[in-house]
């Protein structure tokens, strides 16, 4: 195990209809509150009356600022930067998904510094200070509501790159199962998809002597396999999205990579495909996580054979481990096939002519991952291998 300090601060904030305390925990932190929303569907399913009243109950004011898309984009980062600007606001509350927690972040950000935030996306300035951001989590995906990351999109040039600070990471972050209740099976299962990828990223490694991080893992990843299929033959089992949203929380809070080297090829690879063709982002893992896996396993047999068993319960071959970590990665893919994923570019509608572009723009600053490093060929490769 490395040497490692963990330290996470977002105060977690669990259960039925915790969000209508949001105006309670918002009012530790701030008096002008921007209210940053997604495309909608925080009207339509009502949260979006809860989060008001709540917030006028404890008296705090506020301004609004929705239309978020999937895969956030810098134009509205640079918008909402000014309107918080005008109106002197001290807290971002984000009520959505990744998305709209990852543009709250960029806001926080943009809103001290001078220049362009992109400025903080290409690794040209430094996060010195942020606003303090406050989350009510409506998808359980990215993880976003207790990590210290953002990925926005810039459309000039298709780019999707990502920042990271412990300055972003959310005040507190209200999840109550309920509000995934409305999730269509499609951003459900893409949600399922990243959470898994999230756990995986970090069970792929190196680092020898982390059985605590393998086996916390292995559970998690069994915990999403398990409930997955639930809520989507039951749209409102609590019990089980209860599971799944407190999992995708795990996930990505940090402490399933303590103590180990991290890979996240994969997430790079998928970032140009969901930069280019604005495909969400679970769909875009699901597709590439296994290419990746057939690519790297040999690298690792034993701990892929470990996968394979611990986590789909396949009897390992001990004289051929190549078969049983093969099988792995089978499961794998079958699992994401059955919960409705694409698991090839062409069911995810994308041509083969951008490939090259993808794979030169995915290590434009060099080799990417830990667990293998991959070089512009490698990546095209296992582009070519997701077709
Ligand atoms: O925009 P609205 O109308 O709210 O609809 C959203 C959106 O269309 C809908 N939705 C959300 N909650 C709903 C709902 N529909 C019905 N009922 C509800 N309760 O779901 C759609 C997807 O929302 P989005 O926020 O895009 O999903 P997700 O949470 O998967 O976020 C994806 C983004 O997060 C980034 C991804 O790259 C992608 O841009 N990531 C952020 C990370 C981080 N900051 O730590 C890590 C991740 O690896 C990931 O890269
Ligand atoms: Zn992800």
């Amino acid at each position: 195990m490395q040497n490692f300090s963990f330290q996470n601060t977002t105060k977690i904030i669990f259960g039925k209809e915790t969000e209508k305390e949001v105006g309670k925990y918002t009012a530790q932190h701030g008096y002008k509150v921007l209210v940053h929303y997604g495309g909608g569907s925080i009207k339509k399913y009502g949260t979006y009356t809860k989060v008001i009243n709540s917030l006028e109950k404890a008296g705090i004011d506020y301004v609004e600022l929705g239309g978020v898309e999937p895969n956030p984009k810098l134009s509205l980062v640079q918008a909402g930067i000014e309107l918080a600007r005008k109106e002197k606001i001290d807290f971002i509350l984000a009520v959505g998904g990744g998305s709209v927690i990852d543009s709250a972040k960029a806001i926080s950000v943009g809103y001290f510094y001078d220049g362009d935030v992109w400025d903080f996306f290409e690794a040209e300035a430094k996060i010195t200070e942020a606003l303090p951001i406050g989350v009510v989590l409506t998808i359980p995906a990215a993880g976003s509501e207790s990590s210290g990351s953002s990925v926005i999109t810039k459309l000039d040039g298709m780019y999707k790159r990502s920042i990271g600070s412990n300055l972003i990471r959310p005040k507190f972050a209200i999840l109550n199962p309920e509000l995934t209740f409305t999730l269509p099976n499609y951003q459900t299962a893409c949600g399922a998809v990243d959470i898994m990828a999230h756990i995986m990223e970090r069970y792929f490694t190196n680092t020898e002597d982390v059985e605590l991080t393998d086996r916390l893992a292995e559970s998690a990843l069994k915990t999403i396999i398990k409930n997955t299929p639930k809520v989507l033959a039951n749209n409102e089992d609590y019990a089980a999205r209860a599971e799944i949203m407190w999992t995708g929380t795990i996930a990505h809070n940090g402490l399933l990579g303590t103590g180990r080297e991290e890979d996240w090829a994969s997430h790079g690879i998928e970032h140009e495909l969901s930069g280019i063709y604005d495909v969400a982002h679970g769909a875009g893992l699901a597709v590439i996580f296994p290419a990746w896996m057939n690519y790297v396993y040999q690298h690792d047999l034993e701990r892929f054979a470990q996968f394979a068993h611990r986590v789909w319960d396949i009897e390992p071959d001990f004289k051929d481990l190549e078969q049983t970590a093969y099988q792995g990665i089978k499961k794998t893919k079958e699992f994401f096939s059955s919960i409705g994923m694409p698991v090839s570019l062409k069911e995810l509608e994308i041509p083969e002519d951008r490939l090259e572009e993808m794979a030169q723009k995915a290590t434009e600053n060099g080799e990417i991952g830990s667990f293998v490093n991959l070089d512009t060929k490698a990546v095209l490769e296992i582009y070519q291998n997701a077709l």
